[in-house]
């Protein structure tokens, strides 16, 4: 599980490695109120990178400005190259997205979802089918794929999701919350499927996660947000080495930074929009 951890140490963004994302002064407001304030961060090409932080920190925000969904504020970005808000078209080429919220139809089968992205992502007629089936299997949803979506499990279904965001092959993969409500079984295949997206085709993955295991298992960089802004950014082991305590965990170093996180917790927003998220795949 850990092998993708093995081979890296870093502090910044892996210097053998090109960036592959950056921001400068990334912020977002909603009215008066700053989500996102002025982030500063670069990703390697081929990193898992983990944004943390209590409900309401700011992760979905900055997620949906990166995958050109939401526009800054104010700063920038570049994806692979390309400007989110100049080159959004380019950019959303070169990325997948499985947000938050569900993003695969019950009522169709496993393939006609499938179909669905392959036709929004501009694939060629003639490769459709195969990559399809290439993504069913990298998913180990081919027995499942002409069965109705609302017949699945809640794994199945993030595998399905999941299959959706790499039909076009992305550079990048974004990935909210992808294990949100999985039972632990359900979580360690998702883990694993995204260590060998990155393997196999070196694909970058950047995700959220309330997860201190998660982080600390798949991701070779973590930051910590807290009320809009990163408060710190480095990897699991060095984070953990900073504390003063013996054998801290990655979850000590969550409320070293933030606090009890249950005392921080956003508003009821927030939370009825984790629930039912949650809900959804339970
Ligand atoms: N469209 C919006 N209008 C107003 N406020 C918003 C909007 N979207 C998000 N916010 C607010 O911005 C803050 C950050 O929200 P965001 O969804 O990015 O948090 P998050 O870190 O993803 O939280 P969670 O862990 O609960 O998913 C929250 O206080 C939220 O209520
Ligand atoms: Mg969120």
């Amino acid at each position: 599980m850990n092998e993708t951890k093995s081979d890296v140490s870093l502090i910044t963004a892996r210097d053998d490695r090109p960036i592959i994302l950056e921001t400068q002064g990334l912020t977002r407001k909603f009215h008066q109120f700053t989500a996102v304030d002025r982030l500063d961060l670069t990703v390697s090409s081929g990193e898992i990178f983990g944004l943390l932080g209590p409900n309401g920190a700011g992760k979905s925000t900055v997620i949906k400005m990166l995958t050109t969904l939401l526009p800054p504020t104010a700063g920038r970005a570049k994806i692979a190259g390309f400007d989110i808000r100049g080159q959004a078209a380019q950019v959303r080429r070169q990325i997948g997205y499985v947000p938050q919220s569900l993003s695969a139809d019950g009522t169709l089968t496993g393939y006609e979802n499938l179909l669905i992205f392959a036709k929004l992502y501009d694939i060629p007629h003639r490769v459709q089918r195969v990559r399809i089936r290439e993504a069913l299997e990298f998913m180990g949803l081919q027995e499942a794929a002409d069965r109705l979506v609302r017949t699945y499990s809640g794994g199945m279904i993030r595998r399905l999701e999941i299959a959706q965001a790499i039909l076009h092959q992305p550079a990048v993969l974004f990935l909210d919350e992808p294990t949100v409500g999985l039972d632990p079984l359900a979580r360690s295949v998702v883990w694993e499927l995204v260590q060998q997206l990155r393997t196999n085709y070196g694909t970058t993955v950047f995700l959220t996660t309330h997860f201190m295991e998660e982080a600390d298992s798949l991701c070779h960089r973590v930051a910590i947000m807290h009320q809009g802004s990163v408060i710190v950014m480095d990897t699991p082991d060095r984070l953990k080495a900073s504390l003063a305590q013996a054998n801290p965990t990655l979850d000590d170093v969550f409320i070293h930074y933030t606090g009890n996180p249950l005392e921080s917790g956003g508003t009821y927003r927030d939370t009825s929009r984790l629930r039912r998220t949650t809900q959804r795949l339970g």
